[in-house]
């Protein structure tokens, strides 16, 4: 099926240098996802809202999961008359509202195949305008980290007797040198990959496969609002979509755009020079 519309049409010189992404192949995609079960989480915007329409054109039972009742409902219009698509508007934050999805899947006797922990929100704010708001790290721990840990653990039973997939849409900040202002985003985001990836032997071992896919900047709301990202090289949401179906279809354990290299070696040859630039731009805004 093509891709939906882009809401963000720029495209850099370089964005299929540095992220090449195959179109997905649209049988393999078929054989993957048909008479599945699956869960996405964030489906109201942006990685999550495209999946859902790519995924609804096949045979397929969808739970779509976003706190915007709206959003979700307008994206279900969108989706295919193949797939069975049932909404839950359910904020991540709240363990209550996470333990009611699980129950309510559970009443309604929805085992899930597949389950998309795509949902996520990120904060860029500096240590001087954290002072009084502690509630960005609770916040941002509970929406990408403990969120979908219960949810995780709620639908395991039903993921294992289905021998499924678990999706986890991280980001490949995690591999790069550390950047001042992103601590609550980062810190959440690696917990629930060290998380993830203390447990994957046990899922294995059960037929649980676990796939974590690491993108670069996406052309979302999250990352347009700042405005310096619009003119840089990113990927379109089509593009992060194409990613994370072929990750599916393949069961690969792992995704990261090659570009990520130059960073790395660059971090290895100079250890300190990111964080020393870093200093020396801070000292002199100061100044
Ligand atoms: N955009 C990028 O540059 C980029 C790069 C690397 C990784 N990622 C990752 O990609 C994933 C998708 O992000 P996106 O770029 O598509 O951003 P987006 O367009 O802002 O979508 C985020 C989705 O998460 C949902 N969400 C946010 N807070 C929630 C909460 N408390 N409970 C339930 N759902 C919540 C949002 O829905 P509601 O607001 O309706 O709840 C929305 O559907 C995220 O995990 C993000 O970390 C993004």
């Amino acid at each position: 099926m093509p891709p939906s519309p882009d809401k963000y049409p720029y495209h850099h010189p370089l964005d299929s240098f540095l992220f090449p992404v195959r179109s997905v192949n649209q049988k393999k995609l078929a054989e993957a996802v048909s008479g599945k079960t699956i869960l996405i989480t964030g489906a109201s915007f942006g990685i999550g809202a495209e999946l859902a329409v790519r995924i609804s054109h096949y045979p397929v039972t969808l739970v779509l999961v976003a706190r915007t009742k709206e959003k979700l409902e307008e994206i279900k219009k969108q989706c295919g008359e193949k797939a069975v698509v049932q909404i839950y508007n359910t904020d991540l934050r709240d363990e209550t509202a996470v333990n009611e999805l699980i129950t309510g899947l559970k009443v309604k006797e929805i085992t899930v195949d597949i389950l998309i922990s795509n949902a996520g929100h990120s904060i860029y704010r500096k240590l001087a305008d954290s002072l009084n708001r502690f509630h960005d790290t609770k916040r941002s721990s509970a929406v990408n980290f403990t969120g979908p840990v219960q949810l995780i653990l709620g639908v395991l039973p039903g993921l294992t007797e289905k021998k499924g997939i678990v999706v986890n849409v991280s980001t490949v900040s995690l591999f790069l040198p550390h950047t001042a202002g992103w601590s609550a985003y980062h810190s959440s985001k690696a917990a629930f990959d060290h998380w993830l990836r203390c447990a994957e032997p046990e899922m294995k071992a059960t037929g649980v496969s676990l796939c974590q896919v690491y993108l670069p900047l996406v052309r979302t709301r999250m990352s347009m609002i700042v405005e310096e990202n619009h003119k840089r090289p990113a990927m379109s949401s089509a593009k992060a979509a194409d990613v994370i179906l072929h990750s599916i279809i393949r069961r690969r354990r792992k995704y990261r755009p090659w570009c990520i290299v130059i960073p790395r070696i660059l971090d290895i040859l100079a250890p300190d020079l990111w964080y020393r630039i870093q200093q020396n731009r801070l000292k002199n805004r100061k100044t």
